[in-house]
């Protein structure tokens, strides 16, 4: 974030080490001011003026662990973080990274239901490493240059709740059923395929924080009136009967300025969005009871 040239103050804040952090930062010669902030009593000055916030906060995976073994840790991080943001800078865009996403965003939702802040426009999961990754491997089977790929991902962020749309990727490529059964496993387990590389050593760090720069970069784009902006990611949607789905997002000034539908989808993606539909509504369920507590 430090390198985007749409930000004007960056706050850095973490429960500790953040000041060193933010002073090696500071260093970069970007024109954003940096400030670091730790411990909960910082967290206010923390938020205070922001215009988007992103939320990696939280545990990582260790191989053998699925996203939702987080939950019982991250779910409270998550709770407290949103309680603050609907206090100090209710009208943010919150990017939403923490895992489970498929659950942590609807705990987020009723957090800000609950303080009386919530705006569905302003509440993003961030879903964007899936759609990083998505493109990446379907380039190397494609064999096309990765910078001109585009592929849809839509779900959720988990297992096969990611459903990347390869019958959409462009620039098309006609790819054997098997190559692209093999593409979207790939793409599902991508985080895994780090967090077992990594060897318990966490989890997608850089990867992740260029995907998460590059999803905050298209919030700042909308918030400043550039037209066109539309990525995929987890919001509050009609596009299925389930009340949060990842699909492509169109976004303005005001966040979600319309979320858009699925497109035309092939047999075999048809039957995986069948298929993810019972386990991301259990873990947006799981979500809610928790934040109802
Ligand atoms: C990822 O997709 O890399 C992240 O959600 C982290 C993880 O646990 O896989």
């Amino acid at each position: 974030m430090k390198l985007n040239p749409l930000v004007s103050s960056l706050s850095l804040y973490d429960i500790a080490g953040t000041p060193g952090v933010a002073a090696d930062v500071s260093h970069v010669n970007t024109r954003s001011e940096v400030a670091g902030y730790q411990g909960e009593g910082e967290l206010g000055k923390a938020l205070e003026g922001a215009d988007v916030v992103i939320i990696p906060a939280g545990v990582p995976r260790k191989p053998g662990m699925t996203r939702d073994d987080l939950f019982n840790i991250n779910a409270g991080i998550v709770k407290s973080l949103c309680t603050a943001i609907s206090k100090y800078c209710p009208k943010a865009l919150v990017n939403m990274i923490s895992n489970p996403v498929n659950s942590t965003v609807p705990i987020a939702a009723e957090v800000f239901k609950k303080a009386g802040t919530y705006d569905e426009k302003r509440l993003f999961g961030v879903t964007t490493l899936d759609v990083v990754r998505a493109k990446t491997f379907y380039a190397g089977k494609a064999n096309v240059p990765v910078a001109g790929v585009n592929v849809p991902v839509v779900g959720g962020h988990a297992g096969i709740t990611i459903l990347p749309l390869f019958s959409q990727a462009t620039p098309k490529a006609n790819l054997d059923h098997d190559v692209i059964v093999a593409l979207t496993k790939r793409t599902q387990d991508g985080g895994t395929e780090v967090v077992e590389a990594k060897a318990g050593k966490g989890s997608a760090t850089l990867s992740m924080a260029y995907a998460g720069a590059l999803f905050a970069d298209a919030c700042l784009k909308g918030l400043n009136g550039v037209p066109d902006v539309v990525e995929c990611s987890f919001v509050q949607s009609n596009v299925t009967e389930l009340p949060f789905f990842a699909s492509k997002v169109r976004l303005g000034k005001n966040g979600v300025e319309e979320v858009l539908g699925l497109g035309a989808l092939s047999d075999y993606e048809k039957q995986g969005l069948e298929n993810l539909k019972p386990e991301l509504l259990a873990s947006i369920e799981k979500g809610i009871k928790f934040a109802k507590q």
